[in-house]
């Protein structure tokens, strides 16, 4: 299976309202009602906040948006937000048919490239404490537990910037 991974765009903002409505009943449906879902995906996925967070990881600002494609389909996301030398892992979703053949990890691996790139030393993401997938992904990804904040997870990656190199 071919697998690019690019810049997300304006044409991708469907694509990526679906794959992230699809992931979470697939991921949260032991823990989240589907209507709960779909309100939150109808509030935190609105086309006006992607349009905005695209532009920026664009314009290689305080936002890194990068999707994984298989024959020029968008099949996953992965968003982080940084500030100064720190980043925060936002959004990882993808397809739920697409999980399991190492594209969460190439998608993990491009935005550390990037991060690495801009000075980022540390990284850091929740993850819900039922989300046994994604635990255990992020820990096979070097990421470590570092606290517990109600119902997540606090996880952190220390990286080695090569910004002056
Ligand atoms: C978490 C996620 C992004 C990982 O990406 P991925 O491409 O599936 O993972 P990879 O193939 O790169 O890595 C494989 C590892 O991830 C975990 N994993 C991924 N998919 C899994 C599945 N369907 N069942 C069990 N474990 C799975 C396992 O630890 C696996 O290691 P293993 O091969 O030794 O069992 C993806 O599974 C996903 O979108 N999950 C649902 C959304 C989610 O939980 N996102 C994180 C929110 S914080």
């Amino acid at each position: 299976m071919c697998v690019t991974i690019e810049k997300l765009s304006v044409e991708n903002i469907e694509e990526l309202i679906e794959i992230a409505r699809d992931s979470w009943k697939w991921t949260y449906a032991c823990i989240y009602s589907f209507e709960f879902i779909n309100h939150w995906i109808d509030e935190n996925y609105s086309r006006e906040r992607l349009l905005n967070e695209i532009t920026r990881a664009q314009s290689d600002r305080d936002i890194i948006f990068l999707g994984s494609f298989v024959k020029s389909k968008l099949v996953g996301f992965i968003e982080l937000k940084t500030e100064a030398d720190r980043a925060e892992l936002l959004r990882l979703y993808l397809k739920p048919e697409y999980t399991h053949r190492g594209i969460g990890k190439l998608l993990l691996l491009e935005a550390e490239v990037i991060m690495k790139k801009k000075g980022i030393v540390q990284c850091r993401l929740l993850v819900h404490q039922k989300n046994n997938i994604g635990k255990s992904f992020y820990e096979k990804n070097g990421f470590e537990v570092k606290d517990i904040d109600a119902d997540h997870i606090v996880m952190e990656k220390k990286l080695q910037s090569i910004k002056n190199i």
